[in-house]
C-alpha cells in the first residue's frame, strides 16, 4: 500500500473501506473512506487517524514515505472513532509525536477515549509553524461533535475540513472530477442530510469561515477531495442545505398492512403531481430511513402515513419519525394520513410526531376506514392539489 502524492510533500495516507454498508445506522451503499494526510516539512505532520481496524494500512502508506517514528505532530481534528480510532496504535508507532486537538473538548474527548497519549490542546486562531508551512486551527463545535475543528494551511491554501464537505464514497480516484461529480454530490447530500442537517447554523458558520479563506483545495476526511474548480460547487450546496428552507418538492412516506394506506399514499402523490410539485414515494418496508433523508432535506412537504396496529402506528413509521425528529428539519409543511379498522389512533399519533418536529400542519389528519373507495381517493387527491 503506497501513499498517494497530492502535491509536493503532501500525501494521502488514508484508507478506502470499500465494503462498508452501514455507518452507525446510515446505509453506505458506496462504501466509505477515512482520509489522512502526511505533510513532509521540518516538523513532519499527520492530519487525522483512521478507523482502528485499518491502522496497519494507514501505517503501511506512511512507511512508504517515512519512518513513522519521525512524525512530530498528529493533528486530531475530531474525536469520533472513525478518525481517532487508530491514535493509540499510531502513538505507539510514532512515540515522538504530539497529538494536537481542540481546546477544551478535543482534549476532554480524546482523554476519555484513550487516556493520556500526549496531547497539546489548541484554540481557535492558534497557529503552529511546521517549517516552510504553518497550520491554523479553527474550532467548528457541533459540526457535528463539540470537539470538531478544521485545520488550514495558508502556504498551501488547503483546508483540512474533517467531516465537513465529506461524503461516504469509496473510489480509487482521490479528487472529485467532472465524470463522477453527480454521484459525489449525491453522496455529499446524503452525508449532510444524515450527519449535519440538525447543525445547520454551525454549517452556515463553517461556510462563512471557509468563504473568507484563500483556498486551492479542501481535503475532507471522508470521500474525495475538492480541487479549486469544484470548491464553489460544494460551498454553494452547503449554503443551500444549511439554509434549511426548501422551496419545493414533497415526500410521501408510509407503511401499509393491507395496501389501504398505500392507496392513500398514491392518491397523495397524484395530488402533488397534478399540482406540479416534484414528489417521491417511499414505502418504509423497502426504503431505509437514511436513504429518505436527502429528499427530506430538499422537500417542502412531508406526508407520513400509517395504519393502526394494536392502538399504535406501525413500528417502521415510529422509527422514521424518531430518526427525522433527531435531524431537526425546519420550515416544512406536513400532514398525516392512514387507513384504520376501528380505533384509528395511529393517524393522530403520526400528526403529533410531525408537530413535535416543528412542522406546520398544512392539512388535517386524513383517515379512511378499511379500504378507500375510488371517491375517497379522488377527494384526497383534490385536497392535496388545493394545498
Ligand atoms: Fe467522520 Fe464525525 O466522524
Amino acid at each position: 500500500m503506497q501513499a498517494i502524492k497530492l502535491r509536493e510533500d503532501i500525501y494521502w495516507v488514508g484508507v478506502v473501506d470499500w465494503n462498508l454498508r452501514n455507518f452507525h445506522g446510515y446505509t453506505t451503499n458506496r462504501g466509505a473512506t477515512y482520509n489522512s494526510y502526511l505533510i513532509m516539512d521540518e516538523k513532519i505532520t499527520l492530519i487525522d487517524g483512521v478507523k482502528a481496524p485499518f491502522v496497519e494500512e494507514q501505517l503501511e502508506r506512511i512507511k512508504s514515505i517515512i519512518d513513522p517514528a519521525k512524525i512530530d505532530y498528529i493533528v486530531s481534528n475530531h474525536v469520533e472513532m472513525d478518525h481517532s480510532g487508530s491514535l493509540p496504535m499510531l502513538k505507539a508507532a510514532c512515540p515522538n509525536a504530539v497529538i494536537l486537538t481542540s481546546a477544551p473538548n478535543g482534549l476532554k474527548g480524546l482523554t476519555a477515549h484513550y487516556g493520556d497519549l500526549g496531547y497539546q490542546a489548541v484554540k481557535t486562531g492558534e497557529s503552529i509553524s511546521i517549517g516552510k508551512r504553518s497550520l491554523q486551527f479553527v474550532g467548528t463545535p457541533m459540526l457535528h461533535w463539540p470537539d470538531n475543528m478544521v485545520t488550514y494551511c495558508p502556504e498551501e491554501k488547503i483546508l483540512f475540513s474533517n467531516d465537513a464537505f465529506g461524503q461516504h464514497y469509496a473510489s480509487s480516484e482521490r479528487v472529485a472530477d467532472d465524470a463522477h461529480l453527480p454521484v459525489i454530490l449525491a453522496e455529499a447530500k446524503k452525508y449532510y442530510a444524515n450527519i449535519i442537517m440538525c447543525y445547520g447554523k454551525q454549517a452556515q458558520g463553517a461556510v462563512e469561515i471557509v468563504s473568507g479563506l484563500e483556498l486551492e483545495a479542501i481535503y475532507p476526511s471522508h470521500g474525495v477531495l475538492w480541487s479549486e474548480k469544484h470548491i464553489p460547487t460544494i460551498l454553494d450546496a452547503y449554503r443551500t442545505w444549511s439554509n434549511n428552507e426548501p422551496e419545493g418538492g414533497a415526500i410521501v412516506v408510509y407503511d401499509s398492512m393491507w395496501h389501504s394506506t398505500e392507496k392513500m399514499a398514491q392518491a397523495i402523490v397524484e395530488g402533488f403531481t397534478q399540482k406540479g410539485i416534484s414528489v417521491k414515494l417511499f414505502d418504509l418496508k423497502e426504503n431505509h430511513n437514511s436513504d429518505i433523508m436527502p429528499d427530506l432535506l430538499t422537500s417542502k412537504y412531508i406526508a407520513v402515513g400509517s395504519p393502526t396496529l394494536n392502538n399504535n402506528m406501525l413500528p417502521t413509521v415510529a422509527a422514521f419519525c424518531c430518526y427525522m425528529k433527531g435531524l431537526s428539519p425546519k420550515n416544512r409543511k406536513a400532514f398525516a394520513f392512514g387507513s384504520y379498522g376501528w380505533g384509528g389512533q395511529s393517524i393522530k399519533q403520526v400528526e403529533a410526531e410531525l408537530e413535535a418536529c416543528g412542522f406546520e400542519i398544512c392539512l388535517e389528519a386524513q383517515r379512511i376506514q378499511y379500504i378507500p373507495s375510488k371517491e375517497q381517493l379522488l377527494d384526497l387527491t383534490e385536497k392535496v392539489k388545493a394545498l
